[in-house]
């Protein structure tokens, strides 16, 4: 299914400028009827076009996310996205040494990175249109790359981002069974200006800090590219696979 035929997705983080970005972004795609605004406080989206439903949602809380999920048909989605993700607050910051890691910090963040989209993969995957080349994909980072790790260090995110790769893996399995049409993959939206990224842009070279939008019409652009022959993997916003 290409993005320029979708008629209703769902994507959640919609309060996260990557969340956001899509959502634009899917909106102005003459196709669209109906974008599933889905995140803890949703309202605002619902102002830029009343095609979006806003639906308020605590992605650390099944109940939450089962009440939300209640908002949408079965078999009614052309593509779920999920775009929320934790990397710091004001009590977490990643970790540069073994000695700054926490209990309460990897909890957290394996929380809202990798059981966050379990859960909500688990009520959302029957909202997907069935046999109709469905998507179902799930922000997740290049530094959940086992492989790719070559720095060390942000334990609990690195950990948490390659943990929900392995579900990625293991839901496309599973859900595959019951639909060869579906896709279920993971992005890596390169460098992005949000409040994720703030801290961590001194570094980042000219050119490679994208903006959400710049963002999220690349990544639309690789989903598009992407159908069953791809379930499971993770791939960057030019395209690129990356090894788990
Ligand atoms: N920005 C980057 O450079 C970058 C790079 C690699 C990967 N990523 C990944 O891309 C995704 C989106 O990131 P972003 O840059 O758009 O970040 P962001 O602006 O901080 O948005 C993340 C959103 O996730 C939801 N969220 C975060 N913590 C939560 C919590 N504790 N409980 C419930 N919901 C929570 C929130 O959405 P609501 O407010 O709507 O609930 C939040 O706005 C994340 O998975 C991130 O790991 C980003």
């Amino acid at each position: 299914m290409n993005s320029d035929s979708m008629q209703r997705v769902a994507v959640v983080g919609v309060g996260g400028a990557i969340g956001e970005a899509f959502c634009r972004a899917l909106l102005d795609k003459p196709s669209i009827q109906q974008v599933f605004a889905l995140g803890r406080h949703p309202a605002p989206l619902a102002e830029i076009s009343e095609k979006v439903t806003p639906v308020a949602v605590n992605i650390r809380d099944e109940a939450s996310i089962q009440a939300a999920a209640e908002h949408i048909d079965d078999n009614h989605l052309d593509a779920v996205i999920i775009a929320s993700g934790m990397l710091h607050d004001d009590a977490v910051s990643p970790e540069k040494r073994l000695a700054a890691c926490s209990s309460e910090a990897m909890h957290q963040l394996f929380d809202v990175n990798a059981v966050a989209p379990l859960l909500l993969s688990k009520h959302l995957a029957a909202k997907l249109k069935r046999n109709a080349e469905a998507k179902l994909a799930i922000l997740s980072a290049r530094v959940g790359s086992i492989s790719d790790n070559r720095a060390g260090g942000w334990y609990a995110y690195r950990a948490s981002k390659a943990a929900v790769n392995m579900l990625i893996k293991g839901m496309s399995i599973e859900l595959g069974r019951q639909d060869k049409s579906l896709t279920v993959v993971g992005l890596h939206p390169g460098t992005v200006d949000s409040r994720l990224s703030a801290p961590f842009q001194a570094n980042v070279k000219p050119g490679k800090l994208f903006s959400p939008a710049q963002s999220a019409g690349y990544l639309l652009s690789v989903l598009d590219g992407l159908d069953s022959r791809h379930t499971g993997r993770l791939f960057a916003w030019d395209g690129e696979e990356i090894a788990p």
